[in-house]
């Protein structure tokens, strides 16, 4: 009996294997439809001038094509009946590296359209490369109401947080069901201010220690933070607002336990914040369902803890989004698509939070000011601003390629994009980026 069910999985696991095969096989002779990364497009400029049009569900010729190769492979080309049951779970371990399939890059793009009247805006921005990969309309959240097992099959290819590669269904739409459709955009801009969103973006660097930006900071329409955004004891050099926070289960749980020492006693909860989720993981929608529900987590990493109590009274379910597999891939995929992603340990390889939350404003601010980010004189900070009495290094952790982080940052403040705030900036323009 056991070596029965044996060969009938070692049976299943072989065709598994072959239909994997054959479609990256495919993909490799036919998916040369990818849109270029913003670090690597001067590279690539020469031969993409032909107008090459941007594959996307709204172009069905496009999206047709790239549809025929993946597991969701409709009959026909004619009709393609929606497909009705989840695609067989794909395991991380079957891929090598990063797998390309032909719609990697194929993005919701149906935000509502945010007509800003800011002429300073970095939407209007002249500069090709940012105009080329920067996507105005990208999806932004996930909601029940965008959302279908067409989009989980296809969705279902891409790891964690892409996509949900490893996921069971019906686990993920447990979570997924809860979330309703919420008001866009996100901000708008001030009454009585120039018509423009102004947003200042906090991260953690240690460069922020001593700044004394804390007024500046505070000065913009909306401060975002992420992560252990400790400001108790640090207004001065960080301020003291918090407009937007962005957070996954692990980085909302986790800065608790190890920044305390450092004075961080709660997430950020100002009257009438926005909480943003970066659904990362399986985890995610586990702590997601509970703090819908007002319930414990039921299983899982968090089991039992009570998740609502993380955002101290301010959860509120028309200010908490939770930001969509496709807009978190577009933003590896068109910026920051790092080496690493050829590597064995592709599948935890992806942007930091505090990246993410940057991409976020510049998707829903006119002006945007980073603050507490990579910087080329890093090395001269402690890791983290509230580090404040011992130098410390900063820290590589494999699943973040920070130097290509801290190189983009660097690009886009060069280019008018950001404005990225450095201490000294005569060394600033000596280090070369990389990937130039
Ligand atoms: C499923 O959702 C996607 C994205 O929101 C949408 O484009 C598509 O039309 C939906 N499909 C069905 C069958 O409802
Ligand atoms: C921040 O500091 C200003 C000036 O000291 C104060 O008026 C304001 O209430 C503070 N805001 C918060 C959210 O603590
Ligand atoms: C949730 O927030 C909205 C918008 O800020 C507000 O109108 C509503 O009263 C809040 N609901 C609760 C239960 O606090
Ligand atoms: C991975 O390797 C392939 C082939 O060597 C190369 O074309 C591609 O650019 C690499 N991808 C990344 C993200 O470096
Ligand atoms: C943090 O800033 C203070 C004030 O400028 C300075 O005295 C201290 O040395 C700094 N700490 C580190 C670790 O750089």
């Amino acid at each position: 009996m056991a070596s029965l069910k044996g060969r009938f999985f070692s049976l299943l696991l072989l065709s598994i294997t072959c239909i994997v095969l054959l479609i990256l096989l495919q993909g490799n002779v036919l998916g040369s439809n990818s849109r270029t990364g913003f670090l690597e497009y001067n590279r690539f400029r020469e031969d993409s001038d032909e107008g090459e049009s941007t594959p996307s569900p709204e172009n069905p010729q496009n999206y047709r094509t790239t549809r025929r190769n993946s597991l969701m492979k409709p009959k026909s080309d004619k009709k393609t009946t929606p497909a009705e049951t989840p695609i067989p779970v794909l395991s991380l371990k079957s891929f090598d590296k990063l797998p390309q399939w032909d719609f990697e890059d194929i993005y919701n793009q149906d935000s509502p359209p945010r007509l800003t009247t800011c002429a300073q805006s970095l939407r209007n921005s002249q500069d090709k490369d940012f105009q080329k990969a920067f996507l105005p309309n990208i999806r932004l959240y996930l909601h029940k109401d965008n959302f279908n097992m067409s989009e989980w099959n296809r969705l279902s290819h891409f790891n964690n947080p892409f996509g949900f590669m490893q996921m069971h269904h019906e686990e993920v739409m447990a979570a997924i069901k809860l979330l309703p459709k919420l008001k866009e955009p996100l901000l708008l801009p001030k009454q009585g201010g120039d018509g423009c969103v102004h947003c200042a973006v906090v991260g953690t660097g240690g460069i922020l220690n001593g700044s004394k930006m804390g007024a500046e900071i505070d000065a913009h329409d909306y401060v975002f933070r992420m992560n252990g955004a400790a400001i108790e004891g640090y207004e001065e050099d960080v301020g003291n607002r918090t407009s937007v926070y962005v957070h996954t289960a692990h980085s909302i749980t986790a800065s608790l336990a190890f920044y305390q020492k450092y004075g961080y006693k709660a997430a950020p909860h100002d009257e009438g914040i926005i909480y943003v989720m970066i659904p990362e993981g399986l985890r995610d929608f586990q702590w997601l369902q509970a703090v819908y529900k007002g319930e414990r987590v039921v299983s899982g990493e968090y089991k039992n803890r009570n998740a609502r109590t993380y955002y101290s009274g301010q959860f509120n379910e028309s200010r908490f989004y939770v930001l969509h597999q496709d807009f978190l891939r577009y933003v590896r995929n068109s910026f920051l698509k790092s080496s690493n992603l050829n590597k064995t340990f592709w599948g935890i390889v992806r942007p930091t939070n505090g990246a993410f939350a940057l991409f976020l404003a510049l998707h829903v601010c006119d002006t945007v000011s980073a603050y507490g980010f990579m910087t080329p004189d890093y090395s001269k900070y402690s890791n983290y601003y509230f580090e404040r009495y011992t130098k410390t290094h900063v820290v590589f952790y494999a699943n973040h390629d920070y130097i290509l982080e801290k190189n983009l940052w660097k690009k886009l403040h060069d280019k008018k994009i950001l404005k990225l705030f450095q201490r000294t900036k005569s060394e600033a323009v000596t280090e070369k980026p990389k990937q130039l």
